[in-house]
């Protein structure tokens, strides 16, 4: 097993410095979802994926047993990279898959969070015997050009997470992404798709308040890397739906007005009473939206997957084999 860290030392902390120098500072107040992801909040993600109204996971995991055979022999790659890959939990059913299609001698899982990361890796290695692991500390929205690239390439981007990204991030992810793949390399993308507002917003606001306890951990975390006071208990959890941008917003709300003193970045942030502080969008999609922006970035689509209910998609997006010279298409001329 072999593993890079492009995040270095110190630099997650003065990643999330930044953020919230610039997302608290701001009107209205915003942090990118990433910082939810330590250890604490991995495991708590881990719950979210286990409740019954969290719907994402099982429909992801109900489509890859129905359709990753067909995925691997159509893929055919020779490594597999996992960006976000977390835990690592669903990737078992790739992996089995891409396996015995006798294509795959590599796996390559992207995370941010170097402890998560480490941990899973070592469990597919130690799975998966005769598999090169290439674990890759990174931040995919700012390292695709240093994954690994050797032989055919499948990436995999499962359980929605893409729907992070708003429009235009996603537009500048999908381009980037695409620019660092050879023809015939894929793209295996999850994505939630959108339904019923009453079911979307119980899958981020369950009644066990593990969502909520998850939304809270990204106080914890800015407490404990960057020497903040945050009262975690004194925010409210607060998850609605944008009908007009099809997305769940999750936030948090101060109950009461606040002063948060960030000792190791000699900040203060104030919150009036009911403030609220975005910490993460989850984009709901329609099929050809989602095809179009696919397409837009130079991929080609070649399977669309949904669970009987379609509730979930996993999208196999392929990158095409060079076009030929306009010239050899055009009637030779004397
Ligand atoms: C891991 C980003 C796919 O957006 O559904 C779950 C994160 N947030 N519950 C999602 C999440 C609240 C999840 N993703």
């Amino acid at each position: 097993m072999y593993t890079v860290n492009h995040l270095g030392p110190g630099h997650l902390r003065r990643a999330l410095a930044d953020d919230v120098r610039a997302g608290l500072t701001a009107t209205p107040k915003w942090l990118p979802p990433k910082w939810f992801y330590d250890a604490a909040g991995s495991e708590l993600f881990s719950q979210i994926t286990r409740l019954p109204e969290y719907y994402p996971t099982r429909c992801e995991l109900a489509i890859l047993r129905e359709h990753a055979a067909e995925i691997a022999t159509i893929a055919r790659p020779e490594t597999l990279v996992e960006l976000g890959s977390g835990t690592s939990e669903k990737t078992v059913l790739l992996l089995d898959a891409l396996t015995s299609a006798g294509t795959l001698k590599a796996y390559s899982p992207v995370d941010v969070d170097a402890a998560t990361l480490e941990q899973a890796a070592h469990r597919v290695a130690d799975a998966y015997p005769g598999l090169a692991i290439w674990a890759v500390c990174a931040d995919f929205e700012r390292h695709l050009a240093r994954l690994p690239r050797v032989g055919r390439r499948l990436v995999a981007f499962l359980g929605g997470t893409v729907g992070n990204l708003d429009h235009e991030a996603r537009a500048y992810f999908l381009e980037e992404l695409r620019g660092t793949l050879s023809p015939g390399d894929g793209l295996l993308l999850g994505a939630d798709l959108v339904k019923d507002t009453g079911r979307l917003v119980a899958a981020y606001d369950d009644a066990a308040g593990v969502t909520a306890a998850f939304n809270r951990n990204v106080l914890s975390v800015m407490n404990r890397e960057l020497g903040a006071d945050f009262a975690p208990q004194a925010f409210e959890h607060v998850a609605l739906y944008d009908g007009r941008l099809h997305r769940i917003e999750m936030r948090l709300r101060a109950s009461r007005p606040m002063r948060v003193v960030f000792t190791e970045l000699g900040l203060t942030v104030g919150f009036r009473a009911g403030e609220e502080m975005r910490t993460e969008i989850s984009t709901k999609f329609h099929r050809y939206r989602l095809e179009e922006e696919l397409i837009r970035a130079g991929f080609t689509v070649s399977r669309w997957y949904t669970d009987p209910a379609r509730d979930f998609a996993l999208v196999l997006a392929l990158v095409p084999e060079k076009r030929r010279k306009a010239r050899a298409l055009t009637p030779g001329r004397g």
